[in-house]
């Protein structure tokens, strides 16, 4: 038996291991070079194994003290309870009122498992089966557009949860496609968006995918009208349909299918709910990649591979539910950001991919982690007592090394960062050409790559002293310039590969971190109140920019003076 989550949060501050944590944050003199020095264990004992990711939490700031007050934190919050509240279905996103189960899209199909009387595991069966059973359709050529030709190009329409986990993961898996298909993401509502994905497209090979969990979002609604506005221009044009309702009417049949939880709408759109795919009020936007929303990655890389992603997860999921937490990565990570963000004031943290494929992963993890845990107020309403969600960001190395990682060095903010790196390259590339110095002929340039990620890691832990500055014989007045202090915090995570699974693995982990660090807080992780303003006052402002003298009137000053700039500016 699982328990229900408290009705009212843990206030954690008001924990004994709240208290702890304060005391020995003051009393930290971060000293990894000193730590790694007593304990020649330290990295043994603080590398984890989570399905296939290696994970080295040892260059984090922190004493074994300090992770048994943490683990004590999780104790005294519940963190196990929520967990399994989670896990069972429970109505854990309380704003909204709904249980939060995309751990259900993954979990084996022969495992019956039913919430509020609804048997999830064979609707989730049942809406895989259609998604693979089309995915098929697509890749053999049996699916067909109006002049009966096979779809070489896909574009997925939707933005949010709806794009970012899907492009994320097709660029993640770019080998695993299939020779002949593309996929393109339109996303914004700027229309340069839909013209440039379509400018050289053949709409006679083109299949357009509209992803939308409420299909209410506006910029999918518009990007979608402008997506079918071209392919009925560009098929009467290619003299490939009749410029008539039926004509209009067989082109959406065979170029468009739909994504979404409101079939009724899809039908509205004029999208056939047969060629509609569909998921659940429990599955949340920003956890919805491994649901229906990944149909046009499903299609890309075949459902054998789509099997092997959502395996993946779903061991990240087993492991976060059966590890003690002393050993349970995604506990671990997430209480360890808990650490920097309330005891050692970051604001911020780094995910750095050293794999080029993973180019998309931060962007990824922004919306996961900031829509989840960017709020104010608790699940009960009541403010929170402590800062919460930090803000995430990163690109992939060693792009950023030229770039930001001066000021994670050198600068004054502690930035936690995370190092995300596969020992096997998808493209084993021709050995290096010696450049007769430091690049050994035939070097391997994976090699080389990851010799990156050790030495960025090695030096934002234990830095370099002004001793060993001056021991190169650097002149007094630029040995200041010239220390690191070290002490950087860092988390190292390795997989053999980049394969389906170890994707999965990976999403999931950072699902899992998010909703730790959640359940610290007292926050509902799963409702973004936060971002449905800002779409209210984009509507009632329109009518100011397409002219209407009376809506202007309306706006606050700056508002309406920048409105009347742009209509001035508009040619
Ligand atoms: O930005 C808010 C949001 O609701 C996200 O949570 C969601 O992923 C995105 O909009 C897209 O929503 P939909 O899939 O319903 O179009």
């Amino acid at each position: 038996m699982t328990s229900e989550p408290a009705r009212v949060p843990v206030d954690a501050t008001t924990t004994n291991a709240w208290g702890s944590l304060t005391e020995l944050s003051k009393n930290l003199d971060p000293d990894l070079r000193g730590w790694f020095a007593a304990d020649p264990e330290r990295a043994a004992r603080l590398s984890h194994q989570a399905g296939d990711l290696h994970v080295d939490l040892s260059k984090n700031l922190v004493t074994d003290d300090v992770l048994a007050a943490l683990l004590a934190l999780a104790e005294e919050v519940g963190l196990a309870e929520h967990r399994d509240a989670m896990f069972a279905g429970r109505h854990i996103n309380v704003t909204e009122d709904r249980a939060v189960l995309h751990t259900a899209l993954r979990r084996p199909s022969d495992e019956p498992f039913t919430v509020d009387g609804q048997d999830v595991t064979a609707d989730v069966a049942d809406e895989l089966a259609k998604v693979y059973a089309f995915a098929e359709q697509v890749r053999s050529g049996e699916w067909t557009g109006v002049t009966g030709e096979a779809v070489r190009t896909i574009v997925n329409i939707g933005i949010g949860g709806s794009d970012l986990g899907p492009v994320m993961a097709y660029e993640a898996l770019e080998p695993y496609v299939q020779d002949g298909l593309e996929v393109r993401f339109v996303s914004n509502i700027d229309p340069t968006d839909v013209a440039q994905k379509t400018a050289d497209l053949d709409p006679t090979t083109t299949l357009f995918i509209v992803a939308s969990k409420t299909f209410g979002t506006l910029e999918t609604l518009t990007n979608a009208r402008l997506a079918r506005d071209w392919l009925w221009r560009s098929l009467v044009a290619a003299g490939a349909i009749e410029d008539s309702e039926d004509g209009r009417a067989d082109a959406v049949a065979k170029h468009f299918v739909a994504v979404s939880t409101a079939l009724d709408k899809v039908e509205a759109f004029g999208i056939d709910p047969a060629n509609a795919f569909g998921f659940w009020d429990w599955v949340g936007g920003r956890y919805s990649v491994d649901s229906a929303i990944g149909t046009s990655l499903a299609v890309a890389i075949g459902p054998d591979a789509f099997a092997d992603f959502l395996a993946g997860f779903h061991a990240m999921d087993e492991h976060f539910r059966t590890t003690p937490f002393e050993q349970n990565v995604p506990a671990l990570m997430g209480l360890l950001n808990v650490w920097y963000v309330n005891f050692r004031d970051a604001h911020t943290h780094a995910v750095l991919p050293y794999a080029q494929q993973l180019h998309r992963f931060p962007a990824y993890l922004q919306q996961l982690t900031m829509e989840s845990n960017g709020k104010s107020v608790r699940w009960d309403g009541t403010p929170v007592t402590s800062e919460t969600g930090e803000v995430f960001w990163g690109e992939p190395g060693t792009n950023g090394q030229h770039a930001f990682y001066q000021l994670i060095h050198q600068g004054t903010r502690l930035i936690p960062a995370d190092f995300i790196a596969v020992a096997n390259p998808a493209y084993p590339l021709a050995d290096a050409v010696g450049d007769g110095g430091a690049v050994a002929a035939g070097a391997d340039v994976h090699g080389l790559f990851l010799a990156n990620f050790f030495a960025q890691t090695k030096a934002l832990a234990f830095g370099k002293t002004a001793d060993e500055v001056r021991a190169e014989g650097v002149a007094e007045d630029l040995v200041s310039a010239k220390v690191f202090s070290g002490n950087r915090p860092t988390t190292s995570i390795l997989a053999p590969a980049l394969t389906p699974s170890v994707l999965g693995q990976l999403v999931a982990l950072y699902e899992h971190i998010t909703f730790v660090q959640g359940v610290v807080w007292g926050i509902d992780s799963f409702d973004q109140w936060g971002v449905e303003l800002g779409k209210k006052l984009a509507l009632e402002i329109a009518p100011a920019v397409a002219g209407d003298e009376a809506a202007l009137a309306a706006q606050d000053p700056s508002t309406a003076a920048l409105i009347a700039k742009y209509r001035e500016l508009r040619a």
